[in-house]
């Protein structure tokens, strides 16, 4: 028998983020060894609060409210106006099992088209395909560090004409780093006011943030239509947990009666313990405040350093400004790239990663096109309990220590220049 398929399921093509992960097992299991800067998992332990938490609410069995353990839409309620300035009520707030569930769900929910800065998250494409809506990528340019603009998206907005538009926008971003400042969310606020967008503004890495600066979310410029997810994964470094949250206006009624209509329908409730092991990250955030604040200082440590090595090799890398990434691209080497036949970001990376053993994602993966020569690279390729333990401070630091606690991402970095200069 050969069971027939939803056809924009079956349009979901192997991301080359898949396949390069395939391709790091196996070399691995060959005994290679492998510098992965493909993949973007906090390296930090989950604060101690948070464990004990777990622990100690395993006797909740009872399925909670779809919208989530009243307690915990108070807590986050409460740490967003704390720590973000924002004003969401508790009946605003929704938990689910990670954000990317709950920003599938709004996406399947809404009509329109879907917009999104290239580059943007992988997953973002693939949820519009599945509900099978239109995806728009706008340009960006390098130089501004690949951050919309209001101006493109007017551009876009206007090419789009009536239908409903939505627009995700990711801040601090994955795969660039990029933090947007307050007067460039001011310019993009007020487009989106001017075309009613909807905005789901993705702030997972809201508290990875380098600029000095206190973080400001579009949010605070267009709270009528923008929707704020976040949650456990980054800077609570509780990815498996699976526990994320989204804020929705309360102008937004009926998305709230949607979304709690569909999460019934589907995974009814996140687990409870879980759900209690969140309560204490929200509401307990001050007594591991310093915790997080130091784990954003070797953040930016690593990215930092990494984006040095990388101008160092005459690659064009933005400067990292928040999240674990990074976006250098490898035009300087275009024409010699070219002559020993790599054309596209994907040949580039599978090439990297067979003669180096050096693991990057292609542009491509991220809404570029496939000749794009731009890479992500996650920064995190380190021991994160054994690196906080011996933290030192970013004053104290110097080669020798960085030999010490970052010897993957300094043993990547020579195999790249390596790489490089074998061309000649
Ligand atoms: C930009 C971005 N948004 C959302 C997510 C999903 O996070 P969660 O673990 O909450 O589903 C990720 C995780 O990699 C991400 O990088």
């Amino acid at each position: 028998m050969i069971p027939s398929i939803n056809p924009l399921v079956l349009n979901l093509k192997e991301s080359a983020t898949l396949s390069i992960n395939k391709m790091v097992k196996r070399l691995r299991k060959e005994g290679r060894e492998v510098f992965h800067f493909g993949f973007g998992q906090a390296p930090f332990p989950v604060p101690g609060i948070i464990q004990e938490a777990l622990r100690s609410n395993t006797h909740h069995n009872t399925y909670l409210p779809t919208e989530g353990l009243p307690e915990l839409q108070a807590a986050v309620s409460e740490f967003y106006r704390n720590e973000f300035n924002l004003d969401y009520r508790p009946a605003d707030v929704f938990i689910g099992p990670g954000s990317k569930e709950l920003i599938f769900q709004t996406n399947y929910l809404l009509e329109g088209a879907l917009l999104v800065p290239a580059p943007s998250w992988v997953s973002y494409g693939p949820q519009a395909t599945i509900r099978g809506k239109r995806l728009f990528p706008i340009a960006t340019e390098r130089e501004n560090g690949y951050k919309l603009t209001a101006a493109a998206l007017d551009r876009a907005c206007h090419h789009l004409g009536q239908q409903q538009k939505m627009l995700i926008l990711n801040n601090p971003n994955n795969p660039t780093g990029a933090v947007y400042r307050e007067d460039e969310l001011r310019e993009i606020a007020q487009i989106c006011r001017a075309y009613s967008v909807l905005v789901i503004s993705d702030e997972i890495y809201a508290m990875i943030d380098f600029t000095g600066e206190a973080y400001t979310s579009l949010s605070r410029f267009y709270p009528e239509g923008t929707i704020v997810s976040g949650g456990l994964s980054k800077s609570f470094a509780a990815g498996g947990y699976r526990l994320g949250v989204m804020l929705i206006p309360e102008e937004l009624r009926v998305i709230k009666d949607a979304l709690k209509s569909i999460i019934s329908e589907t995974f009814s409730a996140v687990s409870a313990p879980v759900q209690y092991a969140a309560l204490a990250a929200y509401s307990r955030f001050d007594e591991i405040r310093n915790e997080i604040k130091i784990n954003n200082e070797i953040y930016k440590f690593a990215s930092r350093y990494l984006c040095r090595r990388f101008r160092d090799m005459e690659l064009n890398c933005p400067k990292p400004e928040g999240a674990f990434y990074l976006f250098p691209d490898f035009e300087n080497y275009a024409e010699k790239l070219r002559a020993r036949g790599i054309l596209t970001g994907i040949s580039l990376t599978e090439d990297l990663l067979k003669k180096k053993g050096v693991a990057f994602l292609p542009g491509s993966d991220f809404y570029f096109p496939a000749t794009n020569l731009g890479v992500r690279v996650a920064v995190v390729d380190f021991d994160g309990a054994e690196v906080r333990e011996a933290w030192p401070g970013a004053a104290k630091m110097n080669e020798s220590r960085t030999m010490e606690l970052f010897p993957r991402l300094i043993g990547g970095c020579d195999r790249l220049a390596e790489y490089l200069e074998d061309m000649g």
